[in-house]
């Protein structure tokens, strides 16, 4: 049993103390964040224009490969460690069977070639589901209106190698599907590629808080939703059981995600598994703060800030996050 002393009573012990001054209460910070905890998102596109803001997530641009390029070097320089990839394509591209996610010279490995040739010692995370290529907007291929599993998978473990091949370092299955990690960790140690990294998105949650990112990457209209391969928000031990499973197929990291609504979980997983755990704060979480400052409800900087910290007094071991630009210069200054 740990030693817990009875607090004293008052006035031998006045909490208040500790608070007087910013000195003191900077002293005694249980938590702190640093830039290194930040992954930032970013969505790219190939069109002639360098950046097109996104409608829903304001102050979020989409950007050309060479945009991106200018960007990354600008993460860096801010000591941002990673850029997470999500491509934004032509409509004529999104098929149903979502070929264009296997094209090795399709816009992500474009991308992460252009980084990568200038900017070598950044850390690329590529995202890795269907969603950006189907003419439907699923995460995987859809079959008599289902969304079938092991299709898929063989799919996804194309769009990995061709991913990495490009020079990702990070790969995120966002997809849910059942077995995929194994199957993905399998060829990738067969490929050689045996210090490829995966951070799964292990407990992903169908979610109303993605709707800016769907916007974002171009998805039209959804066709129905994806209950069937995400999470039910009413559950909390299923959670534990999907992060279980994908650290025993071979994942290195995992994730929860959104962020905000489920920090309960990131605290589970991280108390339970003791693994690198990241917290993805989704657009619908920055899209809400965004508004809210718009109406004069609450002051910007600060919002964000509690809510990063939030994500690291629940044991978060990194966030991704589209602030983190933007945080990155705030720590800094
Ligand atoms: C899908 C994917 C989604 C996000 C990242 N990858 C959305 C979804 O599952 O529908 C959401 C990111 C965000 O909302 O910021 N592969």
């Amino acid at each position: 049993m740990t030693f817990m002393p009875a607090p004293a009573p008052f006035p031998l012990a006045r909490p208040r103390r500790l608070r007087q001054s910013a000195w003191i209460r900077d002293l005694v910070a249980e938590n702190r964040l640093h830039v290194c905890d930040l992954i930032w998102p970013i969505f790219v596109h190939d069109r002639d224009v360098a950046r097109e803001p996104v409608a829903s997530l304001k102050g979020v641009d989409r950007l050309s490969v060479a945009e991106s390029v200018k960007e990354a070097k600008e993460a860096q320089a801010l000591g941002i460690k990673v850029l997470a990839l999500f491509p934004h394509l032509d409509e004529r591209l999104r098929t149903g069977d979502a070929k264009a996610a296997l094209d090795p010279n399709g816009l992500i490995p474009t991308v992460c070639r252009a980084i990568k040739a200038e900017i070598p010692d950044i850390g690329l995370l590529v995202d890795v589901a269907l969603d950006p290529y189907t003419d439907h907007g699923h995460d995987g291929l859809l079959v008599d209106g289902r969304i079938v599993n092991d299709a898929t998978v063989a799919m996804l473990i194309e769009q990995t190698l061709i991913q990495v091949a490009a020079g990702a370092d990070i790969v995120a299955p966002s997809d849910m599907m059942d077995g995929r990690i194994g199957a993905i960790r399998k060829a990738l140690e067969a490929a050689g590629h045996h210090d490829t990294l995966i951070m799964s998105y292990a407990a992903k949650y169908a979610s109303a808080f993605y709707g800016p990112y769907r916007d974002a990457i171009g998805v039209k209209a959804l066709k129905g939703d994806k209950t069937t391969y995400q999470m039910d928000s009413a559950n909390s031990d299923e959670a534990l059981r999907e992060v279980a499973i994908d650290i025993s197929e071979g994942a290195d990291m995992v994730m929860v995600k959104p962020g905000l609504p489920y920090l309960d979980i990131v605290q589970r997983v991280t108390e339970t598994f003791k693994v690198p755990t990241f917290v993805y704060q989704v657009s619908g979480e920055y899209a809400m703060i965004k508004a809210a400052v718009d109406k004069g409800f609450m002051d910007h900087d600060r919002a964000v800030m509690e809510t990063l910290l939030a994500f690291k007094r629940a044991g978060a071991s990194g966030i991704l996050t589209y602030f983190a630009k933007h945080v990155a210069q705030l720590l800094k200054a």
